[in-house]
């Protein structure tokens, strides 16, 4: 398994292109299911999680190709993937693939909503705590849907095709949106989805449905109406820049000091990490290339983080920030809620020095002046990306194993930090 071995102490300056959105496109490539025309995505990240999903698409019968240019050749775009699901050949979604990556449970809505049927393995837990899919069922049960769960699968049936009707979401929930809006796209009647989501991946799924044919008011706020239509069509779509990624860079270059422009990326997809940010002491520029990211001579200073759902703080940021908070000068409190375990990365941190005490949901950081690099590793991406952090600013060498996890979520990590001066190096295995 490759490892990626980082000396800290370099300052990172420089630019960094900012990805796809991961979190986009997995939904955004899920929604070819819903038309057998041609659904062409440009700028799609190289991630693992990408690949898994072409190949469980193609189980389904998608057609998927790809062109487009590589970081480091002529322009930093994504690849372009042209997904063709002009004949659905299985409506089964086995464990084996779903059990790998959870995001593509939600091929139950497309699949549903065109075919009348669909049986998907349940997703079980992940390192992030339970992650149960009771809101999405409850969803499509709302439109119509009978409901079976057998031996591990969920078997949905709408053999007379789904009808309009009102899901009131008890919580956020970002695949629980996700799944009502592929549902409803093809609904007969009017579909209202209220506490609906708002973070930019809802958005810019919402938006490639409505190139596709589909008719969503709302878009943006917690309550969308979809008014049904009997087919959609192919489009063309350009997947949004990944916010995520931006913040994890942006927090690097204020953990690490120096100056870093994060192209492509607007303020307003992660304004509140920014926020943090600034009061942490680094100075945020927004500018028409992107956002930078200077800290030069101040120290970190301690900022409490809650998170929340869109527009607020970010949970997939919340690693990433403790570890930033590690050498603040003073304690700071991060609260998580909205998952119930995403905390695996204290004990790792603590490998660096760290000082960090769990208080229920909240994590209690008391910083300090030097990390020291050590062995480390992670059981999921933003996780194993806050030891990325860490490893930047802390004095000697730190090896972070299990890469595979940053794989899934992060493009060209080494070639990222390493253009802006850092001592990162793959291990290949
Ligand atoms: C998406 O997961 C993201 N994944 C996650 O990113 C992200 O952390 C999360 O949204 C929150 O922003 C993808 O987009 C692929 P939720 P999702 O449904 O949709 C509870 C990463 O690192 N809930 O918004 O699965 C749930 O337990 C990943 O890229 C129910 O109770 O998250 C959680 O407490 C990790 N019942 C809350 O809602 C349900 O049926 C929000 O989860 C569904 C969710």
């Amino acid at each position: 398994m490759d490892r990626i071995k980082i000396v800290g102490g370099s300052p990172l300056r420089g630019s960094i292109p900012i990805s796809g959105a991961k979190n986009a496109a997995l939904p955004l490539m899920i929604a070819s299911l819903l038309t057998p025309g041609t659904l062409v995505l440009e700028n799609v990240p190289r991630l693992s999680d990408v690949r898994m999903l072409k190949r469980i698409l193609g189980n389904h019968g998608v057609d998927v190709t790809v062109a487009g240019k590589r970081i480091g050749e002529t322009g930093e775009d994504g690849e372009v993937v042209r997904l063709s699901a002009a004949a659905i050949v299985d409506t089964v979604a086995p464990y084996e693939l779903v059990s790998q990556m959870r995001a593509s449970f939600w091929v139950v809505a497309p699949l549903l909503a065109r075919m009348g049927e669909a049986k998907v393995s349940l997703p079980g837990g992940c390192a992030i705590g339970t992650r149960p899919v009771d809101l999405l069922l409850m969803a499509l049960e709302k439109l119509g849907a009978s409901i079976e769960i057998d031996a591990g699968y969920v078997i949905a049936r709408a053999p007379k095709g789904l009808t309009g009707g009102e899901i009131d979401f008890p919580k956020v929930t970002v695949g629980g949106t996700h799944t009502a809006l592929m549902a409803a796209v093809l609904a007969r009647g009017t579909t209202l989805i209220r506490n609906a989501a708002r973070e930019p991946e809802v958005t810019d799924l919402a938006e490639c449905l409505v190139k596709m044919g589909a008719r969503i008011k709302g878009i943006g706020t917690a309550e969308l109406e979809v008014e049904g239509v009997a087919n959609l069509h192919g489009a063309t779509h350009r997947v949004l820049p990944d916010r995520i990624e931006a913040g994890t860079y942006a927090f690097a270059a204020a953990m690490a000091g120096g100056d870093v422009m994060l192209e492509g990326i607007a303020p307003h997809h992660l304004q509140a990490a920014l926020d943090k940010l600034e009061q942490a002491g680094a100075e945020v520029i927004a500018t028409n290339e992107g956002i930078r990211v200077r800290r030069n001579g101040h120290g970190i200073q301690p900022v409490d983080v809650t998170t929340e759902a869109f527009p607020g703080f970010p949970t997939d940021l919340q690693a990433q920030f403790m570890a930033l908070m590690t050498r603040a000068e003073g304690t700071s409190r991060i609260t998580e809620t909205i998952f119930e375990n995403r905390f695996m990365h204290v004990q790792e941190l603590a490998r660096f020095g760290a000082r960090i005490r769990l208080d229920g949901d909240a994590a209690i950081v008391e910083g300090i002046q030097t990390l020291k690099g050590a062995p480390v590793m992670a059981t999921d991406l933003r996780a194993s990306v806050s030891l990325v952090i860490a490893a930047l600013a802390a004095e000697g060498e730190t090896m972070i194993n299990r890469v595979y996890h940053l794989d899934r979520g992060f493009e060209s990590l080494e070639a990222k930090l390493s253009r802006c001066g850092a001592n990162v190096e793959r291990i290949r295995a």
